[in-house]
């Protein structure tokens, strides 16, 4: 079901002169910027990424402002992602693409943004469109391999203290996003993003969530060891780990997929309506009890890394998860939350692009420059830009009205409470089978469980894994 959702002309105006002025290198002023000013720092910065797009292959001479500018985002990008001149070069391309976004959006004003779905409701043309592309990302032998450099971005201790645990955590991966979805439309220009609505698979029950369809041959692939099956088979990993496919590792008793409640507060609950009471360390949390009577508090982040250690293995490495495509897509469902948060704000009369809270480590300031997108701010994360010019969100399906049937994807159907409900592999016409995986593994049939509750996810005994693990709240379901 397509929603518009609103545009205010004159915030989106001020909000896009309030991104590009954010030229940290450039502008060190408060983004308060006239419309001439808007226009005059576009054609700067557009300039000198044009000119200085080849670095260090082309020299950039345009100013000694821009050069400067370039050679501090460069040597950032060096520092803090262990990038080579290659990879920057080719997110400075990516740059460019967002710059001329920003314009064309600006002087042809209807230039339509792009549809994000949920991945099941796509037809069958459009999620093999998409797959195509993510496939083509990371099967390129031209160098650098797109996919690989798009998933260092979320590697390294620097990032994950700048991503995660507090305000940058939503605006970082909304760009995140944004990055991997135009490398995705150099390849299909057509194609947008789909969003893993995983409330739909919680749905089936605890004791049935490792059997969604999710998980199938049709589309993310078998979720029970090396990925054998689906979209992206046989998939392999890179150093230190090259010789082994992609894993997962979904077990019974091991974290959940997206708690329907606690979404539904994030978007419904009127007493959460600022950043902060959603926020891993922010005030004013709502709490939610669980079936086993111990209650959490709900946060936007800690739900999502739930999921990250439910699919588990590789999801669940913060320096490996963007490794598994179905990183991009459960963040594409985190980011949906998100923006219906930020309209609820909105309605309510409070203003989301500037109620930035400034929660977790000094690299979460709302000033501070955004890692590897050098040409944002924290802040900057916030815009309206993003969701009134690039994407908007289709809603979930749903099973209400006369015709209760889940916009007809074939992976989902009505439960009695009229709400879409994941269907299992077993239901599939035709039933796809299990999986005969090569390490370790459950069947659609017989359940086995290895974990206990709250336990991290394993991983291939000899997968060699740096950096931190997500971890699943410990009073999940
Ligand atoms: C700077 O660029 C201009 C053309 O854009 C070129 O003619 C000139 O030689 C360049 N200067 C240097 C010092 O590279
Ligand atoms: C940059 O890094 C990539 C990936 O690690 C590598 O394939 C490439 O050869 C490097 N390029 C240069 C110029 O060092
Ligand atoms: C293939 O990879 C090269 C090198 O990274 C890149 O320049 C090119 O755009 C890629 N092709 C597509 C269609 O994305
Ligand atoms: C995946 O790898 C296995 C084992 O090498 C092979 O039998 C199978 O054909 C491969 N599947 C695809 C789709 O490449
Ligand atoms: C955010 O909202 C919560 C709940 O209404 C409130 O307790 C908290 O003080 C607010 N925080 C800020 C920074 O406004």
């Amino acid at each position: 079901m397509i929603q518009s959702l609103n545009i205010d002309k004159t915030l989106v105006l001020l909000c896009t002169a309030y991104l590009t002025l954010s030229l940290t290198f450039l502008h060190t002023t408060e983004a308060q910027a006239s419309e001439e000013d808007f226009d005059k720092n576009v054609e700067t910065l557009y300039g000198c990424l044009c000119a200085c797009a080849g670095y260090p292959v082309t020299p950039c001479n345009q100013s000694a402002e821009c050069n400067q500018a370039f050679k501090l985002s460069a040597e950032r990008m060096e520092r803090f992602l262990n990038l080579n001149a290659t990879e920057i070069a080719y997110l400075w391309g990516l740059e460019i693409e967002a710059q001329k976004a920003k314009r064309l959006r600006r002087w042809w004003y209807y230039t339509p943004p792009v549809i994000r779905q949920e991945c099941r409701e796509l037809t069958e043309q459009k999620r093999s469109d998409l797959f195509y592309a993510i496939n083509y990302l990371k099967k390129n032998t031209s160098n650098p391999n797109v996919y690989l450099l798009l998933a260092k971005l979320h590697r390294g201790l620097y990032v994950d203290r700048h991503a995660h645990g507090g305000s940058n955590f939503l605006g970082w991966h909304r760009a995140y996003l944004y990055y991997y979805e135009m490398a995705l439309r150099r390849v299909r220009s057509s194609v947008a993003l789909c969003y893993w609505d995983s409330t739909i698979d919680y749905r089936l029950g605890r004791n049935e969530w490792v059997f969604t369809n999710a998980f199938s041959d049709l589309l993310f692939g078998n979720a029970d060891g090396e990925v054998i099956n689906g979209a992206f088979t046989n998939w392999t990993l890179p150093s230190p780990n090259e010789g082994f496919l992609l894993q997962r590792n979904m077990r019974l008793g091991v974290s959940q997929p997206m708690d329907p409640a606690a979404v539904s507060l994030i978007i419904h609950s009127l007493q959460l309506l600022n950043h902060s009471s959603i926020t891993k360390g922010g005030s004013g949390h709502l709490t939610i009890t669980n079936s086993q009577g111990r209650t959490r508090p709900v946060i936007l982040e800690a739900e999502h890394d739930n999921v990250h250690v439910w699919v588990g293995a590789i999801m669940s490495y913060i320096d490996l998860a963007p490794l598994d495509p179905v990183f991009f897509f459960h963040h594409c469902y985190v980011d949906y939350v998100w923006e219906r948060f930020r309209q609820k704000m909105k309605v309510q009369g409070k203003d989301p692009t500037t109620d930035y809270p400034s929660l977790g480590t000094e690299s979460h300031a709302k000033d501070y420059p955004m890692i590897a997108f050098n040409w944002y701010r924290n802040i900057d994360g916030y815009s309206d830009f993003f969701t009134d010019y690039i994407y908007k969100y289709d809603e979930p399906p749903t099973c209400t009205g006369y015709f209760a049937t889940c916009q007809n994807s074939p992976f989902m159907e009505c439960n009695s409470e009229n709400e879409c409900v994941a269907k299992k592999r077993s239901q599939l016409v035709p039933p796809i089978p299990p999986s005969i995986s090569r390490t370790f593994g459950f069947s659609d049939t017989v359940l086995v469980s290895l974990g206990t509750e709250g336990e991290d996810a394993a991983v291939s005994p000899s997968l060699t894994v740096t950096g931190r693990s997500f971890s699943a709240n410990s009073n999940s379901d």
